[in-house]
């Protein structure tokens, strides 16, 4: 079983759904409203555990109404959240509208996850004691750098879905071993990604392609699905890929793939990521 460390974001997901998007200056009736706890790093730290790591969670909630749910989902998801601090101020939200193709758009406010500028001694052990350290781009990224080096410097892998996609410091693309990246992500951040061993551009519905340190290029075909959702998807997918990134490249991209393919058939982040048994299911046909 992989140990996995995930540095990240933990956010309350605001969902609203509607038929069609609204024009600007438009008002309109939606469908329907849901809470559903999110966030990058919380929906990554799940799907790892729940494709079969074991997995701790190092972030931060605030000291709102939200906070004890979103420590309470990753706590009932079997993460370990001895790592997780409570800070003064909002949690992290996210607005997210969800159309009637299952398409998203979201509204990042960071809130408690801004304030993860600092990695204590104990966040420190657990990244050194890890097989893997995962992250995204919902944290400062001086901690997102820190956490790298120190994974680097003992040995853990470092598995960086670099979203939501900004310019990186080059020490930063230096440490990572593996890169998740959308196909959107991948145009943007262009020759950066040369600098890592191990590239998979998601390709939604048509599955991922993996490219190795050799050059070679693995394709890994999609999963069809019908698709209620694509929230978390992403998420879903870099989980599984870390959780079986110690079995090779293909094995790992096919659980990924058929995980994040799951993903999108529920709405919800956290509440449309697949377990272990579902994913076999779906593996196994
Ligand atoms: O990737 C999906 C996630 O992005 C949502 O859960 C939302 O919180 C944002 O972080």
């Amino acid at each position: 079983m992989a140990r996995i460390v995930v540095v990240g974001s933990i956010n309350m997901d605001l969902v609203t759904t509607v038929r069609r998007r609204p024009e600007p200056g438009e008002t309109m009736s939606g469908e329907g409203f849901a809470l559903v706890p999110g966030g990058k790093g919380s929906n990554q730290a799940i799907a790892a555990r729940r494709a079969g790591a074991e997995v701790t969670f190092v972030g931060a909630v605030g000291d709102d109404v939200f906070a004890e749910e979103l420590r309470r989902v990753l706590h009932d998801a079997g993460v370990r959240v001895s790592r997780l601090r409570r800070v003064d101020g909002p949690s992290g939200v996210a607005a997210i509208v969800v159309d009637g193709n299952g398409e998203n758009s979201i509204i990042v406010v960071g809130g408690a996850n801004s304030r993860m500028t600092e990695l204590d001694d104990a966040d420190l052990e657990a990244i050194a004691a890890a097989d893997v350290l995962l992250c995204q781009l919902e944290i400062p990224v001086p901690t997102v750098v820190a956490a790298a080096r120190h994974a680097r410097a003992n040995g853990t892998a470092v598995v960086l879905n670099p979203s939501p996609v900004q310019e990186l410091p080059a020490e930063l693309w230096a440490e990572v071993d593996i890169a998740v990246v959308n196909e959107g992500e991948a145009a943007q951040l262009g020759s950066a990604l040369d600098a890592v061993p191990h590239v998979i551009t998601t390709l939604g519905a048509d599955g991922a392609i993996y490219r190795g340190p050799d050059g070679i290029t693995l394709p890994q075909p999609g999963v069809r699905v019908n698709v209620v959702d694509t929230t978390a998807a992403g998420d879903t997918f870099t989980g599984a890929l870390a959780a079986h990134w110690h079995e090779g490249p293909e094995i790992a991209l096919a659980w990924a793939s058929t995980a994040g393919a799951l993903a999108t058939t529920k709405l919800g982040a956290s509440a449309s990521i697949p377990t272990r048994s579902e994913i076999e299911r779906l593996l196994s046909r």
